[in-house]
């Protein structure tokens, strides 16, 4: 299974989510789950997660490795069985990049105890705590759900 996480710059939600998803990986030593992440714009194309979204992960002992921001290209799309994205505005823009939706999910469709319809941008928020709350929830009930842990 090849999980795609998108958001729109590929810095702050997105990786949150891909290591969050890797580390749930690790730990219940699933195999055959494969985990990446991208942006829909290249704003931040080679550049590192945002500081807060590593200082997130760190607290919570998620390991990272090297990163770099990536937008979102068809090789990753034909790639992905699962397309995880953080907004309506997400959908909205790989729909008129790709004209098909059959992959394409918001994450907070999976995420019950914290009632958002988007993953609010933490760029803008700083909240980066509640980003990970409520991508934390979402990615354990998605595995959950799809039978993986
Ligand atoms: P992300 O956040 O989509 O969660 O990575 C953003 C990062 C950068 C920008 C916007 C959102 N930006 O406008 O540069």
């Amino acid at each position: 299974m090849n999980i795609l996480f998108v958001c729109l710059g590929n810095i702050c939600r997105s990786p949150m989510a891909e290591y969050i998803a890797k580390n749930i990986i690790k730990e219940n030593n699933i195999k055959n789950v494969y985990i990446k992440s991208c942006g829909l714009h290249n704003y931040h194309e080679g550049e590192d997660m945002h500081k807060q979204t590593r200082k997130i992960l760190e607290k919570n002992n998620i390991k990272i490795d090297q990163f770099n921001s990536k937008k979102i290209n068809n090789d990753l799309y034909d790639w992905s069985d699962y397309i995880l994205v953080m907004d309506d505005s997400n959908v909205n823009q790989l729909l008129n990049m790709f004209n098909e939706n059959n992959k394409i999910q918001k994450i907070t469709d999976y995420s019950y105890k914290l009632n958002y319809q988007n993953v609010p941008d933490p760029w803008y928020t700083n909240n980066f705590e509640l980003v990970f709350n409520i991508l934390n929830d979402a990615i354990y009930n998605f595995f959950k759900l799809k039978g993986v842990i």
